[in-house]
């Protein structure tokens, strides 16, 4: 396979059934193929899959989800009872925040992401705000833990003492905002197995491990919540005072990839390429997108496919002629957003082994052997 060529590539790497790549098969960590991606919503057997622990097994007839801690009127629903409440349908892009690991250069530990731990799904469900207004906030409430039935013992250290579920806990602010949903279907059915069957939140505009999958737990807090998730692995170094204080992640940042040409993809020289990818960001637009075909010396603006949709991507394209010139050319793709932020050139070390969102540079050969074969993953 063509794959094999490149330096970032896990050789091993092989395709589910339904074409994505295998990074690790249990617990189940499956990539999105980012070069065929074509459509504006990601098909949900293309979606990437991101699970730390094996998948629960949660029946509809006896689910219960349970909204509890600081709040005056601790409730139980069933998952007939969500369905009967008011719903909503929204677009929204989820990153796992360690998608593009591989860019990195050295090598860190961790699954090897390449572009495709990202994709767009519409979906349905109860917004959380609604259930919290239910409950009714104690005043003091300051984050919402929510919480997975998927148990185990974590890989990374610090490991705790003992197994543990899957949890994220959000801050008061970003859980009651309208767009926040607790979702039982997603791309129109309800949800696979996968993707967190039968119900799970969706936090647009915040990196994927916010949006819990197989929800089972919503839990008040009158303090910020320490568990490993929020603070040993999906945190950072944020400077507070000048000094380096750990928080956890939040926002996506922003970003776009280049979808086509593949790494290492050979293209016949002068001709016109159509090279595309997609942009993204957090809590704002991208409202500009820029391609480079020599390295980042020069950048060309690319046109986007999509109309500006908050927590949702915008996919680009830009039409390049080839040069006459044999060789080998470095593609970037850099994105602004509506506070004129530019994609940064690097990685911010502060962040560790996650939110890699600097333009990532896709090697490419202009030579005559290319051509339309080597576009496709065979
Ligand atoms: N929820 C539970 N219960 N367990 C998990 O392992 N993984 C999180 C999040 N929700 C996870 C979870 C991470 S890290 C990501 S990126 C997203 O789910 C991925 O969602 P997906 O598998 O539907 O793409």
């Amino acid at each position: 396979m063509e794959r094999s060529k490149t330096q970032y590539v896990d050789n091993t790497a092989q395709l589910s059934s339904a074409g994505l790549i295998i990074r690790q098969k249990e617990p189940r960590n499956l990539e999105s193929p980012f070069d065929q991606i074509d459509s504006y919503l990601t098909p949900t057997e293309l979606f990437y899959i991101r699970s730390h622990f094996p998948i629960p097994s949660l029946d509809r007839a006896t689910y219960q989800l349970r909204i509890d801690g600081a709040v005056r009127h601790p409730f139980a629903l069933s998952y007939e009872e969500l369905r009967s409440m008011r719903s909503e349908t929204r677009v929204a892009t989820l990153e796992c925040a360690g998608n593009s690991r591989v860019f990195l250069v050295p090598q860190v530990q961790g699954a090897q992401w390449e572009l495709g731990a990202v994709s767009n799904a519409e979906w349905t469900g109860v917004p959380l705000r609604a259930l919290l207004e239910r409950a009714g906030l104690e005043e003091d409430a300051c984050e919402i833990v929510l919480e997975g039935a998927d148990r185990g013992m974590p890989k990374e250290e610090p490991v705790p003492p003992e197994p543990i579920s899957y949890a994220w806990s959000l801050p008061r602010a970003k859980a009651i905002q309208p767009e926040v949903l607790i979702a039982y279907q997603m791309n129109g059915r309800d949800l696979s197995p996968d993707h967190g069957f039968p119900v799970r939140a969706i936090v647009p505009g915040h990196y994927g491990m916010a949006s819990v999958k197989w929800l089972t737990g919503i839990h008040v807090v009158r303090e910020p919540f320490h568990g490993y998730w929020n603070t040993s692995d999906y945190a950072y170094w944020a400077s507070v005072d000048g000094k380096p204080v750990r928080r956890p992640l939040g926002e996506m940042q922003l970003k776009s990839e280049i979808a086509r040409p593949r790494v290492y993809e050979t293209l016949v020289p002068n001709r016109i390429y159509t090279v595309s990818g997609a942009a993204w960001a957090g809590e704002t637009d991208v409202t500009e997108i820029a391609v480079s075909t020599d390295g980042g010396r020069t950048w060309t603006e690319a046109e986007f496919l999509d109309p500006v949709r908050r927590h949702a991507w915008r996919r680009w394209k830009f039409n390049w002629l080839t040069p006459k010139q044999p060789g080998q050319y470095t593609l970037l793709a850099r994105a602004k957003d509506a506070g004129g932020l530019i994609q940064p050139d690097r990685h911010d070390q502060n962040y560790g082994t996650y939110v890699i969102n600097h333009s990532l540079p896709i090697e490419v050969f202009v030579d005559h052997f290319g051509g339309p074969r080597s576009r496709r993953r065979p």
